[in-house]
């Protein structure tokens, strides 16, 4: 998930164990949560003028062209100053549009979204779902309201919570110990980040700081994500203790080949359907190191593979 935590690499060790909200956010919220919908289209045998006129009018510098629910191309603001330089503003759109569109699915991840943008330069892609629908259009003005949305909830509710944390973190001296597990079916991607997601929220109800509760996050869902695309099934667990949570992913195999290649960033054996999904930039285990206080992983192709990652609780900034 090169994304997420890329622009970290160039600086300094401690800082690049920081993983931000927004970070994690990219990791959980899906395209159809962002993109702008319904999509703003027009029709094949609309002008070229008439998609100008609607782009004032919408504010918006690309139009899909649709006949109902199905995406037949593509007219960008470069498409209309062209026509109008050449003098064919006139035309119909189907003489003159991007036929070949790279699209988005409405299930990618942002992280994935982000991933494309960076790739491919343009401004908007169209978005389809499950029977090719065209359901929307994402900007990466889409990706960042999106973000800031969540974020303002999310500060919303820290303030909420506030006062209550506080009252958490002395009782927090004495907490037991709680134990989230979860089965990880191979190629399960919906179910990805459950754990994380479960984890978190004791983390929260205990009142850990938000960076250590982001690293915890990270390593609970880069570990499930890769039992779901490169095992045959296993088991996560978070074993939370008042200083320190103990995160372990085991699975039945195959195993890793080489821990020490697979530990390298941009390694990665992913097929195509896992890179499809926005998986297989090979920085899941390298994210895990970077986030854990200690790591462990055991592999050969009889036992599968045993992950173990501890960090340590209320202590912010901690590096190896
Ligand atoms: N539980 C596992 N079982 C078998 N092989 C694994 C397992 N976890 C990781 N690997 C191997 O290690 C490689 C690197 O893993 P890593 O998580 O760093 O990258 P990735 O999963 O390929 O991509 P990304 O995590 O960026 O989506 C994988 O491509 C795979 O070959
Ligand atoms: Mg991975």
């Amino acid at each position: 998930m090169r994304h997420a935590v890329a622009t970290l690499s160039d600086v300094n060790t401690s800082d690049a164990r920081r993983i931000s909200v927004a970070q994690v956010l990219v990791y959980e919220l899906r395209v159809r949560d962002a993109m702008s919908k319904p999509p703003i289209t027009a029709a094949p045998t609309d002008t070229l003028r008439a998609v100008q006129n609607l782009m004032k009018a919408r504010r918006i510098s690309g139009v899909p062209i649709s006949d109902g629910d199905n995406l037949l191309g593509l007219v960008s603001i470069e498409d209309i100053i062209r026509a109008l330089d050449k003098g064919y503003i006139d035309d119909c759109v189907q003489q003159h549009m991007t036929r070949k569109v790279i699209t988005l699915r409405d299930h990618f991840s942002l992280v994935r979204a982000v991933a494309e943008f960076d790739r491919h330069e343009f401004g908007r892609f169209p978005v389809l779902d499950g029977n090719d629908h065209l359901v929307g259009v994402l900007s990466r003005g889409d990706i960042t309201g999106c973000l800031m949305q969540h974020l303002e909830r999310r500060a919303e509710e820290a303030l909420a919570h506030e006062a209550a944390l506080r009252a958490e973190r002395v009782a927090n001296d004495t907490a037991d110990r709680v134990v989230v597990r979860a089965h990880v079916r191979t190629g399960d991607y919906d179910s990805a980040g459950k754990l994380s997601q479960r984890m978190r929220q004791v983390l929260r109800e205990r009142g850990v700081a938000p960076e250590i509760r982001r690293r915890a996050a990270v390593v609970a869902y880069e570990a499930e994500t890769n039992i779901i695309i490169h095992s045959l099934g296993g088991e996560i667990t978070a074993t939370i203790d008042p200083d320190k949570v103990c995160i372990e992913a085991v699975d039945v195999g195959p195993g890793i080949e080489n821990v020490e290649q697979a530990m390298q960033e941009g390694w990665s054996t992913a097929g195509r359907l896992p890179r499809e999904l926005g998986f297989g930039a090979g920085m899941g285990l390298p994210n895990i190191k970077r986030c854990s206080d200690s790591l462990e992983i055991k592999s050969d192709s009889k036992h599968g593979t045993r992950l173990r990652s501890e960090i340590h609780l209320h202590k912010a900034g901690v590096s190896t």
